[in-house]
């Protein structure tokens, strides 16, 4: 950290596919630059070179859920020595759309990986680093398979993640509510069943009158 700057802060992105992430980014984005920082958007899996090609990788080919759980901490650790800790070393707001607890939610929850592998790597990749602020999107499972639908049916066919089934997203959103109910303080849960413009306004007043 350069001397005397203050370390920036760290704010992810989580929720199923189809929970409305992507809309609701960018409002949170200028919300963040209305406070008059510096900010990164980026995203996992991807950020990097290598991180982008890997997820082109875990997106696409058949692999077992622990080669994907290994690519998938592969690109965090890239990501983090290069764009993650330098952006928060020199004050920057990091804005990064999905993070670790993706990885518990989608391998631990959806494909039913053992946790304590996940927390393994989670020690050895980022022991000291953890969000500043998580927000989840969180809609039920049966209104973002719609919401996937539609996506798909204007740009392309499904990934290996979007074409999985209800059960596979419940189970993702139960440990993604289960980690926000053991970490109350970090996670910021955003209902995104309801019009748009109220998740918007929600959003808007929650980074205006964040503190951290
Ligand atoms: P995205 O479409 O939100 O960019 O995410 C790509 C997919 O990758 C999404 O379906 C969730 C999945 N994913 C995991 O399964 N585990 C992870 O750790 C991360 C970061 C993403």
């Amino acid at each position: 950290m350069k001397r005397g700057a203050e370390r920036g802060r760290f704010i992810t992105f989580e929720g199923i596919d189809g929970a409305g992430k992507s809309t609701h980014i960018d409002a949170v984005a200028q919300a963040v630059q209305m406070r008059g920082v510096e900010t990164v958007r980026t995203r996992e899996p991807g950020g990097t070179p290598l991180g982008e090609a890997l997820r082109e990788l875990v997106l696409s080919q058949s692999m077992t859920r622990e080669t994907e759980t290994l690519l998938l901490f592969a690109a965090r650790s890239e990501h983090l020595a290069k764009i993650i800790r330098p952006a928060l070393s020199a004050g920057r707001w990091v804005l990064c759309d999905r993070f670790t607890d993706a990885t518990y939610a989608y391998q631990a929850g959806g494909r039913q990986m053992d946790r304590e592998r996940i927390a393994e790597l989670e020690r050895w990749v980022h022991p000291d680093l953890q969000p500043d602020l998580t927000i989840l999107f969180d809609v039920a499972p049966e209104v973002a398979a719609g919401r996937v639908e539609r996506r798909l049916d204007l740009a392309r066919g499904a990934d290996r993640f979007e074409s999985e089934s209800s059960g596979f997203f419940s189970a993702v959103r139960t440990m993604y509510l289960e980690r926000a109910a053991k970490n109350p303080a970090r996670f910021l849960i955003v209902d995104t069943g309801r019009a748009p413009e109220m998740v918007r306004t929600q959003l808007e007043q929650m980074i205006r009158q964040w503190n951290k």
